[in-house]
């Protein structure tokens, strides 16, 4: 159920159901990737074919495509693929490849039309997918239009969060997913709304991105702002092993990780009470930061585009309510101004480790035991490029 201004005020009677611990293991003697990971256009190559075609990608939210003839247009690995919501408001997703001569067929990154027309010929497609109109095809001898669909994509919506896979017979992302199962129902991610996305353009590997979100055993040098509202060294994890890893960290009573340090907005869903002093941050392999606070989300979403940049687009959610006239507490700016001040930190240091891992005197080096995350995100890495 969404909470709205009308609603009585939040009790003690929601548990805080979605944290159960595991133990959580330090391997001692765990070390950083070897520089080719980070460096090589070879393993470049390799995880583009054996990760990023294969997994299930996030490529944005449902609200991107809410109307009918709603669309946008998605880079995925190497391929461009569009996003659209058809007649009867169900997302799918086709390769940006027309079936005549192959033209990329949508240029704009996003919009809202009736059909697919290709720029070249107009071949027609409906939202669906289906050819619908080929001038003078009629006149070649069986020609048949069923035969000229859009080539689909496998699609499936998770937590209002659309996820698409290149392969051609992913394992079921429910199945995949099956770990994170109801545990983040009380932040209500399908019915937010994104109130502001900014890309970042990172001169550092993918990798090194995950690994920073990771460990909050910079914090106290790199954010001391953070720092001061949510202690460095209170993480819990729970997810700490395989595609899905992380925990909370504490914030401090009443603080927001805001600019102010208040609240910037309605809750946005029935956090459980233990859970209003909490930030759940989690990786999603292989291109998912999904940071949530009581009164917003922050979702990163990852685009390699060489073994040294990064494209990173970062959305903040917040309840659909929240931007109410009467909704005085409303201030989204004072989330995205914090976090927008802390990615660039983090980016930097991302960026100064590429560097670095760059030269001929970069070795592997030993991780800490507040590192356990990072180690465990590496081993997950490795299990999939061979
Ligand atoms: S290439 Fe698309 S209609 Fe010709
Ligand atoms: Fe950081």
């Amino acid at each position: 159920m969404l909470h709205s201004a009308s609603m009585p005020p939040l009790t003690d009677t929601l548990a805080p159901t979605v944290f159960r611990k595991t133990a959580e293991t330090y391997t001692s003697g765990a070390r950083t990737l070897p520089q080719r990971y980070f460096v090589s256009p070879e393993v470049f190559v390799q995880e583009q074919e054996q990760i990023f075609a294969r997994h299930w990608l996030c490529v944005g939210h449902q609200s991107q495509v809410s109307r009918p003839g709603d669309f946008f247009v998605a880079e995925v690995g190497d391929e461009s693929v569009i996003i659209v919501c058809d007649q009867t408001t169900t997302i799918r997703g086709f390769y940006n490849v027309c079936r005549h001569r192959g033209t990329r067929l949508r240029e704009a990154a996003h919009g809202c039309a009736a059909v697919i027309q290709c720029p070249y010929h107009a071949w027609t497609y409906g939202l669906d997918g289906r050819l619908m109109g080929a001038p003078a095809m009629d006149q070649v001898p069986d020609f048949d239009k069923a035969n000229y669909s859009l080539h689909a994509v496998n699609l499936r919506l998770w937590e209002g969060l659309i996820f698409v896979s290149l392969a051609a017979k992913p394992e079921p992302l429910e199945k995949v997913f099956a770990p994170l199962s109801g545990k983040f129902t009380h932040w209500n991610l399908p019915a937010l709304r994104s109130a502001r996305r900014i890309t970042y353009d990172v001169a550092a590997n993918w990798k090194l991105i995950f690994e920073n979100y990771s460990e909050c055993y910079h914090c106290p040098g790199v954010h001391p702002a953070l720092a001061k509202v949510s202690p460095y060294d209170s993480a819990e994890n729970d997810l700490v092993e395989g595609l899905f890893l992380g925990g909370y960290m504490a914030i401090a009573k009443g603080q927001s990780l805001t600019r102010s340090g208040k609240t910037c907005a309605l809750p946005v869903g029935e956090i459980a009470a233990d859970d209003h002093a909490r930030v759940f941050y989690y990786s999603i392999f292989p291109n998912v930061l999904l940071s949530l606070h009581p009164d917003y989300v922050m979702v990163h979403l990852l685009r390699p585009l060489s073994p040294g940049r990064t494209l990173i687009d970062c959305d903040w959610y917040f309840h659909a309510d929240a931007s109410k006239a009467a909704e005085p507490c409303y201030h989204p700016e004072d989330a995205i101004e914090f976090w927008d001040m802390t990615n660039k930190q983090d980016w930097h240091v991302c960026e100064l480790s590429q560097l670095g891992i760059a030269s001929r005197a970069y070795e592997p080096g030993p991780y800490s035991p507040r590192e356990s995350i990072p180690a465990a995100w590496d081993r997950e890495y490795l299990r999939h490029v061979t």
